[in-house]
């Protein structure tokens, strides 16, 4: 069984659904621990409701970026951690991080990749005037928001939308559904980091895996 960290800083949406799918016997992994950046992240608490070890690393305790990167990547050595899923995790990390966990690391991101890397993403998709909006699982790699997509999904923008529709929309119909079906396949040995490309199953992405390939357990 794959020992998996699940990194937050805030609501934990996306980790519940990682749980509930562990749960019902459709993630194959163990969960090693929850660690948040912030005491007060309210994800916490459903690791702690969950029975799994939930742990703060307070970012503002250090006196660098590098300096948390390197805590932090101590102790997911420490934890065995084979697999690192950055659920909300509002940090940018380092080039030396991300390296270590490169292949084994996912995050999942509240826009239609490669649009809108970075924050304040369903306000940009509306002052741009799109169409379609959505949210991304890719593999973490040192330039931000930018490593190969995994499972994308996306959806029609109403004429009545605003930010807070779209950040719901994007996460009850995408985030909650594409997250917990990538670490399944990540987990079953499935999706791997080649070369720079995502591979699933044999196939390298060339785009990334829709709502269409989501397994009936997962829709
Ligand atoms: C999610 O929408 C996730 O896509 C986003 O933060 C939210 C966390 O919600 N992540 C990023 O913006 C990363 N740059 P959650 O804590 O309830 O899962």
């Amino acid at each position: 069984m794959k020992r998996l960290v699940v990194l937050i800083s805030g609501r934990g949406r996306n980790l519940q659904a990682l749980i509930e799918a562990q749960r019902a016997g459709h993630l194959p992994v163990e969960f090693a621990a929850v660690i948040s950046n912030r005491a007060d992240a309210a994800g916490l608490d459903h690791a702690r409701d969950a029975g799994i070890p939930a742990e703060v690393l307070p970012h503002a305790q250090f006196s660098d970026r590098a300096a948390f990167d390197t805590a932090l990547a101590a102790r997911l050595r420490e934890l065995q951690s084979d697999i690192v899923v950055l659920a909300g995790f509002m940090r940018i990390l380092t080039d030396d991080f991300v390296r270590e966990f490169e292949g084994r690391m996912l995050n999942i991101h509240p826009s239609l990749l490669p649009k809108y890397a970075g924050l304040d993403t369903h306000r940009r998709a509306l002052a741009a005037g799109d169409v379609e909006h959505g949210a991304t699982v890719h593999f973490v790699t040192p330039t931000l928001d930018s490593g190969p997509s995994v499972i994308q999904g996306r959806f029609s923008i109403r004429p009545e939308d605003d930010a807070a529709s779209l950040a719901q929309r994007a996460m009850e119909h995408i985030e909650l559904k594409i997250y917990p079906q990538a670490v399944a396949w990540m987990a079953r040995g499935e999706l791997s980091l080649q070369d720079g490309a995502a591979v699933l199953r044999g196939r390298r992405l060339e785009q990334p895996a829709t709502l269409d390939d989501l397994e009936d357990a997962f829709r």
